[in-house]
C-alpha cells in the first residue's frame, strides 16, 4: 500500500492511516482513491474487525479534499461526471462497510476529507487550533459534490447546512461538536484516550445509542416543507445581495439542497453530481482555482534569499485610521505594539478604534471578552521618545508630507535599536527618497496596506535603493504573521495597485466630463463585477486624495496620466466624497443619490454606450499593467492579477485583470486600443510588451494565444 497503513489489533480495533508519501499533506487524488477502494473492498470481509478508526499521520493536516489539480484539468462533461461519480461510490462504499467506522479529525478537513468523514459512523474532532473542519469548495466555483450536500444537512441542520456551504465556512473542533458535526471533540494529547473509550463502548455495543441521543440533525420546523421554501429563498436572497448572481456556485448549492431534500441517497447525489458537472467546467471555476494555486505560491514565496528575523515588539507612529488598523494587526498576533502619540487624546482616539475592531470580531464569536482584553493590554502609548529602544520594528503612517515624514525617522534613529526596521505605510512617495538622510537605509522599507486595514489582504513590500534583503525578508515573514499576503514590488510612482487604478479612474471622470452619465457608468462596471463603481470608489477614498495622486503620476508618468482638473474643481467646491457628504453622489439621505449639482462640472453632451464605457475602463488598466510586468514592477502576471484582486477587489470570479484579458486575447485589445487612440489620446497608445507578444503569439497566463 502506497497511501495508508493498516493495522489492527486483538479486540478487533482497525486502524487506517492516511500518509501520502513525499508529501505534508493528505489528498485525496484518483490514485489515493483508488487504492482507499480496495482496502474497504478487502476489509468489508473481515469479519473480525469491531470497529475502523481513519487518522493522518500528516502534522496538521487530516485531508485537504479532493485533488484541486484534476478537477481544474477536467474538460468535459464525461470526465467530470466519471470523477465524481467515483467520489460519490466510494464514500458511499465506506457508509456500508458492516462495521462503525470513525474519522478522527486532528488536523485539516476540508472538501472531500469533510465528505470522507461524513460517511463514517462518527467524528472525533481535536481542539487544537490547527483543526478546520469545513466544505470550502464554492471558492473554488464548484460544489461538495462526493456526497456534501447530501450528508451535512442531516447532522447540522438544514438551515445550517446551506450557511457553512455557502459561506465555505471553516469551524474549530469545539464548534463543529456545538453544531452536531461531530460526536466528540477533545485536545490532541486526549486523542489516544478517546478512541480507546470510543472502541471499548463499540465492542460492548453501548456506544451508537448514546450518540445518537446527542445528535442534533434537522430542526423540527426544518422538516415542514413550506419552512424549507422560505429558508431557501432567504439564503439565495443573501447570496445574490452579496454577489449580485456573478457566482453561479452558492446558487446552485440551495438549489440542489432544496431539490434533493427527501429524496433518495441515489437520487440526491445524481442531483449533486450534475450540479457539479455544470460548475467545474465553466470559466469561473477555472479562474477561481487558478486564484487558489497562486495564493498557494505566494503563501511560499518569501520574495528575498535573507532569513527573516523574530518581530516581538513594534510601535506605531500616526495612529490614523490605518495606522490604528495596522496596530490592531500586530496586536491580534500578540505582538507588543507601542503607539507613538502627539497626545493623549490621539492615544485615546487610537485605543478606541482598535477596540472597535475586535468588538466587531467579538460579535461574530470569534474572540471572548477576555481575550480582546488581553491583547489590548499589550498596547501601550508614549507622547515622548520613551520606551521604543527595544522596538524591533517601527511602522510609519503620518500624513503623506515627507518633510514630517524624514523628521519623525530622523528622531526615531535616536532612540530605536540599530538593526530595528522602519517601515513606511506611503501610498504615493518615493522609498529611496524618504530613505534619504536615514543613518542606516538599508533598514528602512515601504510597506502599503490597503484600507480598512482588517479587511484588506493585500500589503505591497517595496524596497528602496538601499534596503536590504534581510529587511524584506523580516516584513515579507511580518505580513504573512498578520495574515496579510505581501507582494514585493519595484519603486515605481503609486507602487503597482494604484498605478494601474488611477487610470481607470480618471478615465471615469473624463467619460463623465464628456457627458457620460455617473449611474449608467457605475452599473456598467458593477454589471462587470467590480464592488463598486469608479465614481462611488473616489468618493470612499476622497476626492482629495485622487487629486493628489493624480498629480504625482502626471510627475512620472507625463502626457498619459493627466492631472485631474475635475477632482481639483471638486476639491475646491469641498465635493470631497462620503467624509464631506457630497462628492459624484450626495450622502445626505440614507441611500446616495446623484449629486444634482455635479452636471455643471460637465463639458460636453456626448453620451456613451455601455461597451466604450466598459473598453475604456478597462483597456486603460490592462495596458498600464502590461507597463508593469514590462518595467519589472512586479514578478508576473500571476501575482499582479493577485494584488488587483486583493487590493482593488477586481472581480475573482474574472479571474485577475490579465487573465481576464487572455480572455479578449492580445491581438483584440491592441485593436481596440488603437481605436481608442484615435478616439480619445494617446494615452491608449499600445504597450511595447503588448506588442511585442502580439508578434510572439504570447498569453499572459502561458501558452500560444
Ligand atoms: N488539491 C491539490 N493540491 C492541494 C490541495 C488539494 N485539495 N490541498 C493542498 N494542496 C497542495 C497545495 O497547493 C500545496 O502545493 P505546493 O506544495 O505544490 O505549493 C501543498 O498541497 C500544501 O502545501 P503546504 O505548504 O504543506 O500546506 P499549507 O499549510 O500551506 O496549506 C492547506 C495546506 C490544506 C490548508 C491548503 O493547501 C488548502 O487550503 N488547500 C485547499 C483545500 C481545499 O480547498 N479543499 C477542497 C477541495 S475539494
Amino acid at each position: 500500500m502506497k497511501y495508508f497503513n493498516y493495522k489492527m489489533d486483538k479486540q478487533g480495533i482497525a486502524t487506517l492511516r492516511f500518509d501520502t508519501p513525499k508529501s505534508t499533506v493528505n489528498i485525496f487524488t484518483s490514485e489515493a482513491m483508488r487504492e482507499f477502494d480496495e482496502l474497504l473492498d478487502m476489509l468489508y470481509h473481515d469479519k473480525d474487525i469491531k470497529a475502523l478508526f481513519i487518522e493522518s499521520s500528516k502534522e496538521g493536516i487530516f485531508i485537504a479534499g479532493a485533488d484541486i489539480h484534476e478537477i481544474k484539468q477536467a474538460d468535459n462533461k464525461k470526465q467530470i461526471d466519471a470523477y465524481v461519480k467515483n467520489g460519490q461510490d466510494l464514500f458511499t462504499k465506506l457508509e456500508n462497510v458492516p462495521f462503525p467506522t470513525i474519522a478522527m479529525i486532528d488536523g485539516v478537513c476540508l472538501g472531500g476529507g469533510l465528505e470522507m468523514s461524513l460517511a463514517c459512523s462518527y467524528r472525533i474532532a481535536t481542539t487544537n487550533s490547527h483543526t478546520r473542519i469545513g466544505l470550502p469548495e464554492v471558492k473554488l466555483g464548484i460544489l461538495p459534490g462526493f456526497g456534501g450536500t447530501q450528508r451535512l444537512y442531516k447532522l447540522v441542520g438544514y438551515a445550517k447546512a446551506i450557511e457553512l456551504i455557502v459561506g465555505s465556512k471553516l469551524l474549530r473542533g469545539e464548534k463543529a461538536l456545538k453544531l452536531g458535526l461531530v460526536d466528540a471533540c477533545v485536545p490532541r494529547g486526549y486523542l489516544e484516550f478517546k478512541k480507546e473509550e470510543f472502541g471499548q463502548e463499540i465492542v460492548d455495543g453501548i456506544l451508537d445509542a448514546k450518540i445518537q441521543a446527542k445528535r442534533k440533525g434537522l430542526l423540527w420546523y426544518e422538516k415542514i416543507a413550506p419552512v424549507r421554501t422560505v429558508i431557501t429563498k432567504m439564503a439565495k436572497k443573501q447570496v445574490l445581495a452579496k454577489t449580485a448572481g456573478h457566482y453561479p456556485a452558492p446558487l446552485s448549492v440551495i438549489d440542489v439542497m432544496y431539490e434533493s431534500y427527501g429524496k433518495s441517497l441515489e437520487e440526491g447525489l445524481k442531483i449533486e453530481r450534475e450540479a457539479v458537472g455544470l460548475l467545474a467546467l465553466t470559466p469561473i471555476s477555472k479562474n477561481l482555482i487558478e486564484l487558489f494555486f497562486i495564493s498557494e505560491i505566494l503563501k511560499k514565496e518569501s520574495f528575498s534569499k535573507a532569513k527573516a528575523k523574530e518581530i516581538q515588539q513594534s510601535s506605531i507612529v500616526g495612529t490614523g485610521t490605518m495606522g490604528s488598523g495596522i496596530a490592531w494587526a500586530l496586536n491580534n498576533q500578540d505582538i507588543d505594539v507601542r503607539l507613538k502619540v502627539r497626545s493623549s487624546e490621539s492615544a485615546a482616539k487610537a485605543v478606541v478604534k482598535i477596540r472597535n475592531i475586535y468588538e466587531g470580531i467579538k460579535k461574530r464569536g470569534r474572540l471572548s471578552e477576555r481575550a480582546v482584553a488581553l491583547k489590548m493590554d499589550k498596547i501601550t502609548s508614549a507622547t515622548e521618545y520613551v520606551g521604543f529602544q527595544n522596538c524591533d520594528f517601527l511602522l510609519e503612517a503620518v500624513n503623506e508630507d515627507s518633510a514630517l515624514k524624514q523628521k519623525i525617522y530622523a528622531e526615531f534613529e535616536e532612540v530605536l535599536k540599530e538593526d530595528a526596521i522602519i517601515a513606511s505605510n506611503t501610498s504615493s512617495i518615493s522609498i529611496s527618497n524618504l530613505a534619504k538622510g536615514l543613518k542606516h537605509p538599508h533598514r528602512f522599507v515601504g510597506m502599503h496596506f490597503f484600507n480598512p486595514v482588517e479587511r484588506m489582504p493585500l500589503v505591497e513590500i517595496i524596497a528602496g535603493d538601499k534596503t536590504d534583503d534581510e529587511t524584506i525578508a523580516t516584513v515579507v515573514k511580518l505580513s504573512k504573521q498578520m495574515g496579510k499576503t505581501p507582494i514585493k514590488v519595484k519603486e515605481s510612482a503609486g507602487f503597482l495597485v494604484n498605478r494601474i487604478l488611477l487610470p481607470y479612474l480618471k478615465e471615469a471622470t473624463l467619460m463623465f466630463e464628456e457627458g457620460g452619465d455617473i449611474k449608467m457608468i457605475d452599473k456598467t462596471l458593477l454589471d462587470f463585477g467590480m464592488p463598486m463603481g469608479a465614481f462611488a470608489l473616489i468618493d470612499t477614498v476622497g476626492v482629495d486624495i485622487g487629486a493628489k495622486v493624480s498629480v504625482i503620476l502626471h510627475e512620472a508618468y507625463g502626457e498619459r496620466m493627466q492631472e485631474s482638473l475635475l477632482m481639483n474643481e471638486m476639491v475646491g467646491k469641498k465635493w470631497l466624497g462620503k467624509k464631506m457628504q457630497k462628492g459624484f453622489y450626495d450622502y445626505g439621505s440614507k441611500k446616495p443619490t446623484l449629486n444634482l449639482e455635479i452636471t455643471t462640472l460637465q463639458k460636453g453632451s456626448t453620451a456613451l454606450d455601455k461597451e466604450t464605457v466598459l473598453h475604456r475602463s478597462l483597456l486603460i488598466m490592462i495596458n498600464e499593467a502590461t507597463r508593469c510586468l514590462e518595467e519589472d514592477v512586479v514578478a508576473n502576471a500571476r501575482y499582479l492579477d493577485m494584488a488587483m484582486v486583493m487590493g482593488t477587489g477586481f472581480p475573482a470570479f474574472r479571474g485577475g485583470l490579465l487573465r481576464y484579458a487572455d480572455t479578449i486575447g492580445v491581438d483584440k485589445i491592441i485593436k481596440i486600443l488603437n481605436q481608442l487612440r484615435a478616439a480619445y489620446g494617446d494615452r491608449f497608445t499600445p504597450s511595447h510588451l503588448l506588442l511585442d507578444m502580439a508578434q510572439k503569439e504570447m498569453t499572459f497566463y502561458g501558452g500560444a494565444s
